[in-house]
């Protein structure tokens, strides 16, 4: 495992260019799995995840080829297999996006139960609801999904759930409902950029979708789909990511491939934080840079196109250096909050009570030894460290490794102190780790 050695204090300046979306990538490589032509895919970001998922296609009988930095030749050869096994499920949740293709395309389909992880319970109620509603037979024992059907039927199906919408839910039935025989219409869709790119991927092998990007997504059923090339959209939640260091660190930086439609909401927060955030005449790129002052704010992490609740954690620890009292609650995964008390850790004053945190800013944070608990927590704790007093050690990178290609070498490009370690055994203790790169 590796571990990355953080020395607080410098600024971010410079350009840095965002990879692929992560949460696009996933479902429209599962979405390959539809059609039996060649599919070739640009942008694909170089993360743990997509390395997961490519073995579990694999698995699947699909070829994967790397033919390019951040391109995948994709073709299924083998459409025997309909098992997605615990082992490689357990790894990464977005696995439950093979169910409606395997659904669709083969007619069955065993996949292992995700299960919960650090940023709370993840059921798949909504899923399983809606493959239903297309026809399909469905059961759950010894913590799998097992279902199957002859060629699923459209319908109509209402993706709401206690929390809203699911994306991941609303991917598998507009998987599904791409070949089932006649029109599905699916109400309380998610509204998500990447549910948009889904469908225009579909589309672009031939399905026929419509009202992706609004609550209401009408699929008319093909009989087949053919191969395609796609490229993935920018993955906004790195762009609000990076944007937040820059401003944390109080530096300023031109952050490129970004759609900054996609990113109103954060640019909004960011601004009303006391940020300067400025589009660039070109349209796919944003400046941001500290103001001259900090402002609290309160804030809710609510679906697509409200404040993600994948940059919450980030936001928070921002928030620490803002005097006065900010609020930052989450409404999608009220548990979200396994970032709070390694930020305590670090110095900062915040209390979590239910789905909120009540941050007491003002203070500066000092470096610690840390461990990184899940995905945008592992985020949040880098912004952490570049701002704080010192050195911080964070350990269990591999969470950051899952959604972010190669975070710390971006972030050392625009001037930051941070070195990557291997994590051995006599790194275990407190020992004095090999300093950060002299400032
Ligand atoms: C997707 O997860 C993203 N992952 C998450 O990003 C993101 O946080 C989340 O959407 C919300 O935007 C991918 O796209 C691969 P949901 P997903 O189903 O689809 C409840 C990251 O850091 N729910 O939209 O699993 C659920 O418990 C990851 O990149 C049900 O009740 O999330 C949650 O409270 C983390 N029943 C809410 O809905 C269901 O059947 C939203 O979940 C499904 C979900």
């Amino acid at each position: 495992m590796d571990l990355l050695v953080i020395r607080g204090g410098s600024p971010l300046r410079g350009t840095v260019r965002v990879s692929g979306a992560k949460n696009s990538a996933l479902p429209i490589m599962a979405a390959a799995l539809l059609t039996d032509g060649p599919v070739r895919l640009r942008e694909v970001p170089r993360l743990s995840d997509v390395s997961t998922l490519s073995q579990l296609l694999r698995f699947l009988g699909m070829e994967i080829d790397e033919t390019g930095p951040n391109e995948l030749a994709l073709e299924v050869k083998d459409r025997r297999s309909f098992t997605a096994p615990y082992d490689l499920v357990r790894k990464m949740r977005a696995s439950i996006c093979v169910l409606g293709p395997l659904l669709a395309r083969r007619g069955r389909a065993k996949v292992s139960l995700p299960g919960g992880c650090n940023i709370g319970h993840r059921p798949i109620d909504l899923h399983l609801r809606g493959l239903e509603a297309l026809g399909a037979r469905v059961r759950v024992e010894n913590g799998y999904v097992l279902a199957s059907a002859g060629r699923l039927k459209g319908a109509t199906i209402d993706m709401a759930g206690p929390q809203g919408t699911t994306v991941t839910g609303t991917a598998n039935i507009l998987t599904a409902a791409v070949l089932a025989s006649g029109t599905t219409t699916i109400t309380s869709a998610a509204l998500e950029p990447e549910i948009v790119d889904l469908a225009h991927f579909l589309n672009s092998l031939g399905a026929r979708i419509s009202g992706q990007g609004t609550s209401v997504i009408r699929v008319e059923g093909v009989p087949a789909l053919n191969g395609g090339a796609h490229a993935v959209i920018p993955d906004r939640i790195e762009a609000a990511t990076l944007m937040t260091a820059a401003i944390a660190t109080r530096g300023e930086v031109m952050i490129s491939n970004v759609e900054p439609a996609h990113l109103a909401s954060v640019t909004q927060l960011l601004r009303r934080a006391g940020a300067a955030i400025e589009i660039a005449p070109s349209g796919t790129a944003i400046e941001a840079a500290a103001g001259p002052q900090w402002r609290p704010v309160e804030f809710s992490a609510i679906p697509y196109p409200g404040i993600p609740t994948d940059v919450q954690a980030q936001f928070t620890a921002m928030l620490t250096a803002a005097p006065g009292i900010s609020i930052a609650a989450d409404n999608v995964f009220p548990n979200r909050f396994m970032h709070v008390s390694e930020l305590c850790r670090m110095g900062a004053r915040i209390e979590q009570s239910g789905d909120r945190a009540v941050i007491h800013g003002g203070t500066r944070l000092t470096g610690a030894s840390v461990m990184a608990s899940d995905l945008r927590a592992s985020a949040a704790l880098v912004i952490a460290a570049l701002t704080a007093e010192g050195d911080t050690t964070i350990r269990r990178v591999y969470h950051l490794d899952r959604g972010y290609e190669r975070l710390d070498l971006k972030l050392s490009s625009l001037g930051a102190n941070i070195v990557r370690l291997r994590d051995t055994p006599e790194l275990l203790t407190d020992s004095p780790l090999p300093q950060a790169r002299a400032a």
